[in-house]
């Protein structure tokens, strides 16, 4: 890629490492060679400085704020395209003409019927069980379904995997939450749209004819644009991890699936409309920021800072405006948005989150449009996991295509005992 090269100064003398240079962002050290040059690992938990592969995917500068999918601002993608255009886009590289949008769209409403036999999976969760807990079961359980698309060496099996968990994706979501109320499930309707056919199937009934409200159907579709893709992220990097040992991809997204759950995470949108509504009034915001700065008490912010944004998410601002668009067509009011315009506010004038530069994210107000739309808390992280999922496939396959990639095989500082004789249980 690049001749250009960093010394590391080493009591054996100098080491020069290999410079990459990325299209944009930092340039990054190669260190690939280092232990067989030295003996010695590299130290970074949580991969706060490390690259864990190339990607040409997403793209973040988290001190200017920006999100590029394959190139293309997220603002423009969310005010301009739709969830089955950015779908190609992240999978394909490129947007689609009007012809490849139609084939695209086609062939995924063909794959969004789960085999008849899945539908008794759900019967064996408990009726209260978390979402994502049945999300991980049958995501995972897809894996002994669809034997035809398993060898991950050939790139057709792995598109119809990926076509596969798109599709399959919505209709997974909608029968968690059918299940969760105790209605029937609705089989998937594919005359509709994408995103009109997931809100059917999960708040149409069948006794009755379902009519896609069209705003709803926008705002939904705009928040899974939102949550398409977001470069090496938690659950992005479990599923890679995952599939790097070859595992089956289907098991690779029920890994991501688990990750994402964590409320460090994806599980953020839920805890954040649970801390709105603990607030419940603008009068408690002081005293819940007081809690968030108090190194004694584990509380945060949900909702606010993020490992990469050191500025406003994109996201975010997108996701405010979807947010009052959405109250104002339904005719809504929710004190909850007034929480949360007014926490924000505070929160942005407040030295502790402006030294830390901690500012609303993604999630921050997600749960206040999905809440309008008549989601429980919930399902929040369930329609995150729906839309990461494009995301997920498409860098599971390029990952998959990279002639570089290994099997994903940390190293660590041992710092537990040394070498030590086993003494039997008596005499210890
Ligand atoms: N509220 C209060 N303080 C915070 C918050 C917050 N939400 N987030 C970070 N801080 C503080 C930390 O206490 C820490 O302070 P210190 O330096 O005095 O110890 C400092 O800011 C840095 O925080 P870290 O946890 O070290 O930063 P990291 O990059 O590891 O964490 C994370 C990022 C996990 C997102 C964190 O900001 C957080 O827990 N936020 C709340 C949860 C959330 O909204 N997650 C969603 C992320 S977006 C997504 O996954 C889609």
């Amino acid at each position: 890629m690049t001749a250009k090269t960093v010394k590391l100064t080493t009591e054996g003398g100098e080491i020069p490492l290999p410079l990459l240079e990325g299209s944009v962002g930092p340039d990054v050290v190669d260190i690939r060679k280092f232990y067989a040059d030295t003996g010695k690992f590299t130290y970074d938990p949580g991969f706060t400085s490390t690259a864990s592969c190339q990607s040409a995917i997403t793209y973040i500068d988290g001190d200017d704020g920006i999100l590029l999918h394959r190139g293309y601002p997220i603002d423009q993608l969310a005010e301009k395209s739709n969830f089955m255009e950015v779908a190609y886009l992240l999978l394909h590289g490129d947007l689609p003409k009007q012809k490849e949008l139609d084939e695209f769209s086609y062939t995924i409403s063909r794959h969004t019927m789960l085999h008849e036999q899945l539908a008794t999976f759900y019967r064996g969760f408990r009726r209260d069980a978390h979402p994502m807990a049945i999300m991980c079961g049958v995501v995972g359980a897809l894996s002994a379904f669809y034997h035809d698309s398993t060898d991950i060496t050939d790139p057709q099996q792995r598109l119809i995997a990926s076509h596969r968990l798109i599709a399959k994706m919505p209709t997974i979501a909608a029968m968690a939450f059918k299940y969760s109320i105790g209605q029937p499930f609705l089989y998937p309707q594919n005359n509709l749209s994408y995103t009109g056919n997931f809100l059917r199937m999960t708040f149409g009934v069948p006794a009755e004819t379902y009519d896609v409200n069209p705003i709803i159907e926008k705002a939904m579709d705009r928040i899974f644009v939102l949550h398409a893709d977001h470069e090496q992220n938690a659950s992005t990097s479990t599923v890679r991890l995952a599939g790097s040992s070859g595992a089956n991809p289907f098991a690779c997204i029920a890994a991501g699936i688990a990750c994402l759950w964590g409320p460090a995470h994806g599980g953020a949108n839920e805890a954040a409309l649970n801390m709105l509504r603990e607030i419940g009034d603008v009068k408690r915001i002081p005293e819940y920021i007081a809690r968030a700065k108090d190194k004694n008490d584990p509380f945060r912010l949900m909702g606010f800072g993020h490992r990469v944004y050191k500025n406003y998410d994109p996201r975010a601002k997108v996701m405010q405006q979807t947010a009052e668009e959405v109250l104002k067509e339904l005719k809504l009011t929710d004190p909850v948005l007034d929480v949360a315009r007014e926490l924000e506010h505070i929160a942005l004038n407040d030295a502790y989150f402006i030294d830390k530069k901690l500012y609303p994210n993604v999630d921050f107000y997600s749960g206040v449009i999905l809440n309008a739309i008549g989601f429980p808390t919930e399902m929040f992280t369930a329609l995150f996991a729906l839309a990461r999922t494009v995301g997920w496939v498409a860098q599971w396959n390029e990952m998959i295509s990279d002639p570089e990639q290994k099997i994903g095989r940390p190293r660590q500082l041992y710092v537990g005992a040394t070498q030590r004789d086993y003494v039997p249980v008596k005499e210890r």
